[in-house]
């Protein structure tokens, strides 16, 4: 007989009739007259309960049903006596698919810290907390797709592999077929990479944004979904070097209509999570919630995990410059107390993350978007404000999180792109397919970047962005 995922089991209006369920143990509890099973299929947090006669079945086979083990269970779905649930079944066969030796199988029912979860992230998702959050995290990219395909936004995919650096920032990982022992080199002892693959220097690319414009100069409105990957060395808990990352670019839109386009976005995705994440949320509110009780006094979050989504998903974000943030937080008292690691003493520096929770957390507590961001500070593609010191950069800050979405309105102007990328030594020669676009039909446009582990790290409450993708890569961590 065909399987019946839990989840649906679970949302059947009767009982009464017969199923076959398939999934993995996660505990079993038996005496002289019954055997107890929970069986859980990822399909939903929760287990189904399966009852048996151990009478009715060989010693061998129960003995086998051990935590972790995969079971192929056929019997007749009753009301649960019990209270919690609605349905038990009533096992007539149990076929054990896969044993999983409890000498051995590192998930036995008992708390497994998340540092050791990250160890075997090849079996995590077998515990609630790493099956609640893959499947918020399907949730969120289905609601992205939504979101702009309501919108009448196109889909584009942009090259994994490519030459340029689109962030000019130089933290690029190569690719290459080159044999690294015997590297051809030029008369002036640089690597050729005239005898590569691709015949130049190619690299994993750190954003799609480049081709994006091209896109949104054609097509209008266009988003890019795609993994994107940065050689920083930074160990935080906010940095991977392999995210991915919504890049939505649109053509005719300022920085105003950027903004917009943006915080309806993020409203909308929280929104979506609060609507169609109810069950795994309430388990992940709660783990947070342990979590938080570990914490001191005043490092807790005042807002429950529920209760901070709402708060982004019915509030107006504050918008403000980056100079009045600037005042803000050097006039604070954390700034004049010596509190921060890095102190604000001028116009100019850039923000840290401490100081970007500052003012989400302790001043404003509010998201804000902070925009026109000294130049210096800012990529070379971002449109260059009339005061000569600043360009139309925006920046989101979250509660927890710190920035969230980084994006602009880009510079459309040939002359001055080609200028500030002469200032900063960029090769613009080799850039001649993008400044095409601002030779052929220019427009004033726009776009952001949204890092989505970044939303995920919001939308599940976790604190560390390694526990909000399946397989993490971090500096010395690519091994599965
Ligand atoms: O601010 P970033 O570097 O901006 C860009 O890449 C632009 N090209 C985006 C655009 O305008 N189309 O990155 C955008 C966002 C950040 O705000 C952050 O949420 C996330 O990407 N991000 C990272 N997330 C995880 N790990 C990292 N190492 C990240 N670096 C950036
Ligand atoms: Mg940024």
């Amino acid at each position: 007989k065909k399987r019946t995922k839990i989840k649906d089991i679970l949302q059947l209006a009767e009982a009464n009739v017969t199923v076959t369920v398939k999934g993995w143990v996660r505990t079993k509890r038996e005496n002289k007259n019954v055997v107890f099973i929970n069986l859980n299929d990822g399909s939903t947090i929760n287990n189904l309960q399966i009852v048996g006669d151990p009478t009715k079945f060989d010693e061998a086979t129960l003995k086998k049903i051990t935590t972790g083990a995969s079971l192929s269970v056929v019997g007749l779905l009753v009301a649960s006596q019990g209270s919690g649930q609605k349905f038990e079944l009533q096992a007539d066969t149990i076929d054990v698919l896969g044993v999983a030796d409890p000498e051995k199988f590192p998930l036995q029912p008992k708390k497994h810290s998340l540092e050791f979860l990250r160890e075997i992230a090849h079996l995590r998702p077998r515990t609630n907390t790493f099956s609640a959050i893959l499947r918020v995290r399907h949730s969120m990219i289905f609601a992205v797709h939504k979101f702009f395909h309501e919108k009448g936004f196109f889909n584009i995919h942009t090259p994994i592999i490519t030459a340029s650096d689109a962030e000019g920032a130089g933290e690029m990982f190569r690719v290459t077929t080159l044999d690294l022992d015997k590297l051809p080199k030029t008369e002036d002892g640089k690597v050729d990479f005239k005898e590569d693959f691709f015949e130049r220097e190619a690299n994993l690319t750190v954003s799609g944004q480049l081709e994006g414009e091209l896109t949104a100069l054609a097509l209008s409105e266009i988003y890019t979904f795609g993994p994107t990957f940065r050689a920083e060395n930074s160990n935080t808990t906010r940095h991977l070097a392999e995210f991915w990352m919504i890049e939505p670019e649109m053509a005719f839109y300022d920085l105003e209509d950027n903004m917009d386009l943006a915080e309806e976005m993020l409203k909308y995705l929280v929104t979506y999570a609060l609507e169609n994440c109810q069950e795994d949320l309430a388990f992940l509110e709660q783990r947070a919630k342990d979590e938080e009780s570990t914490k001191k006094q005043e490092e807790r979050s005042e807002l429950s995990l529920l209760e901070r989504l709402r708060f982004v998903a019915d509030n107006e974000f504050v918008r403000l410059t980056y100079t009045e943030a600037i005042d803000i937080l050097r006039n604070s008292n954390y700034n004049k107390k010596k509190k921060f690691q890095y102190l604000i003493d001028a116009w100019g520096a850039d923000l840290q993350s401490e100081h970007e929770r500052y003012l989400v957390e302790k001043h404003f507590k509010k998201p804000v978007i902070l925009i026109n961001y000294p130049k210096e500070i800012k990529s070379f593609y971002m449109k260059q404000n009339d005061d000569g010191k600043t360009v139309a950069a925006m920046d989101i800050l979250f509660p927890g999180i710190g920035e969230i979405v980084g994006g602009s309105q880009r510079e459309e102007n040939y002359d001055k792109l080609t200028n500030r990328m002469k200032e900063l030594d960029m090769d613009a020669e080799s850039m001649w397919w993008f400044l095409d676009t601002r030779r052929f039909g220019t427009v004033p446009h726009s776009g952001f970047g949204l890092g989505f582990e970044r939303l995920m790290l919001f939308v599940t409450g976790m604190s560390n962005i390694r526990d909000v993708i399946p397989f993490p890569r971090t500096p010395g961590n690519a091994e599965f």
